[in-house]
Order: C-alpha cells, then structure tokens, then sequence
C-alpha cells in the first residue's frame, strides 16, 4: 500500500490546508498474526521506538476498540524533516493497509484522525493536514478539527517542488511551531481570511490563479522563512521564470511552486540554479496533484 509525499499549509492555509504529490511515496506491507501488538520493521530509515506509525495504530485499536495482531514493514522512499510529510505517510500507508488485510472498513475520518494523533512522536503534538492528504489524496482541507470534518478537491494542479540536502534540524516541527508569532492584527487576519477563501475557492473550481492568491501569507512564511536555506533565492528565482506562486512546504525546508504546465521545466531549471548558487544540493522534482492511500481500499 502507497501513500504519497504531501505539502502542509500551501501559503496561508496553515495547518488546514494540503495537497499530495507524486513526487515520492512510502509503502507498508502488513501480515496479520495471533494476539495483539504491533511489531514495525523500517526500511532505509529508523524513526526511533516511539514513531508515528507506532502511535497511529495504537488510537486506530483505541478508536475501534479492539486490537490485533499486526506486523508491518514500511519503505518511506520521501525524504524525512523535509517537510513533505514523510512520517504521516508512513503511517497512513501503514493503516491503510492493514484496514485493507484485516477487511474492515473505517471512515476516512477516522484513519486520519489516528494518523494525525500519531504525529505527536514526530512533531510534538497533533496535527492533521499532512495525514488527510496522505490519505484522501487531492486538496484537502480541515473543515473542522473537532469533530473532524475533512473536504477533498481533486484540482489540476502541477508543482516545482524543491528539496535541498542539509542536515535535518532536531526536532523541526516542534521548533517551526514556536517561531510563529502568537498574535496578529485584525487587518491582517482579514488578509489571511481573503487569502485562505482563495486557496479553497481554487480548489473547487480548479483555477491555478486562485489557488496562487492564496499561496501568499504574512503570517507564517516571514517567521519561517529566516529557517529554509535559499529561500529568498529559489522564490525570487521560481517567480522570474513564471511560478504562479511559492510557498514553503510544511514546516520546510522544501519548497512549492505552483506552476503552468507549459513553463514548469524552466521554473525547475530556475530553481536548481538558485540552489546551486547558494552552494546547496537539492533534488527538484516536477510533480502533480495525486490520489491519496485510502483510494486503494474504498
Ligand atoms: N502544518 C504543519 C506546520 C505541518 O506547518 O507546522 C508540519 O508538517
């Protein structure tokens, strides 16, 4: 079972707005065993004893109220802290497809709840956008948290997604969390607000245009944009060769450009260059809007 690379926040929409990708996806494979406990192998990677995915099958039993047996081995092939939500996926893949081996069938809600509870071992506290994504595939967008109240968009939409090699920063998501302001002022919450009923109104009517409006924010890009290597470079360079719009993936340090078809191997190009020039190694994908792990089941 796959689940895709996703994008957290797309510019305004912090923590209630994602989209997922083909630019990478993490697999699960499960076997089903006698008595109850999960016992995880990782491939390539080693997220520690208490992990996401681990955490996720523990409120998916809770939520269900009973508990299996599992065994699961998981390949996450999308790079870890990059902010393309590499420990949500492995743990969407993961339920995923052990809802599939055990023949249940669980609302989507759910899965994405558990998983999004699961994200505490990797970010410190719950969040859920990267996992709806994951999951549901598309654009989606948290209409509610409590109850959770989740809305899927399947726009046309294609990306530059730029990945650059550094060292993952400790505990990335926790530390992009505490740099963001803790106040805003009314003006520039009705900025937000315009912003974020672009990115929707995007969505629903599959027009990049609109989905761009929204990829512009005051409030969190400027807190963290001190943090993602070359990102005034690879924006400014992103923008000149015809980005509709970038915005910083998740917590970073990836980046997202919104782009034409037409023009995304020259925005591409632009932003190897700028990474180039800051001395950086990256790795920078063209990739569009994907079907999410859920999509295998239903
Ligand atoms: N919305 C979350 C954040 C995503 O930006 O902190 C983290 O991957």
């Amino acid at each position: 079972m796959k689940a895709p690379s996703t994008s957290a926040n797309l510019g305004s929409g912090f923590d209630v707005v994602a989209v997922a990708h083909d630019a990478y996806f993490a697999e699960a494979y499960i076997k089903l065993t006698s008595g109850c406990g999960v016992d995880i192998k990782f491939r390539g990677f080693n997220p520690g004893s208490d992990n996401t995915v681990k955490r996720a099958f523990q409120h998916l039993f809770e939520r269900l109220g009973r508990c299996w047996g599992v065994e699961a081995e998981v390949v996450n092939n999308i790079p870890i802290a990059r902010g393309l939500g590499s420990s949500g996926a492995s743990a969407v893949a993961a339920l995923a497809a052990f809802i599939r081996e055990a023949g249940l069938r669980v609302e989507p809600a759910v899965v994405v709840e558990a998983a999004g509870l699961g994200e505490v071992a990797a970010a410190g506290s719950p969040h859920f956008d990267n996992v709806a994504a994951a999951a549901l595939g598309g654009a989606v967008v948290i209409a509610s948290v409590k109850p959770l109240e989740l809305v899927k968009f399947m726009p046309k939409l294609i990306f530059v997604i730029g990945v650059p090699d550094v060292p993952p920063m400790p505990e990335k998501t926790k530390v992009m969390r505490s740099v963001l302001p803790r106040e805003v002022s009314f003006r520039t919450y009705v900025a937000q607000l315009a912003r974020v009923s672009a990115l929707v109104a995007g969505f629903a009517k599959s027009d990049p245009r609109l989905v761009a409006l929204g990829m512009s924010d005051e409030v969190v890009e400027p807190a963290r944009a001190p943090y993602v290597p070359a990102y005034g470079r690879v924006k400014r360079y992103a923008l000149e060769a015809g980005a509709l719009a970038v915005s910083i993936s998740g917590a970073g340090p990836s980046i997202i450009a919104l782009v034409e078809e037409k023009n995304s191997d020259v925005v591409k190009a632009a932003v190897e260059r700028a990474y180039i020039e800051e001395g950086l190694r990256a790795e920078v994908k063209v990739a569009s809007i994907t079907e999410g792990a859920l999509a295998q089941i239903i």
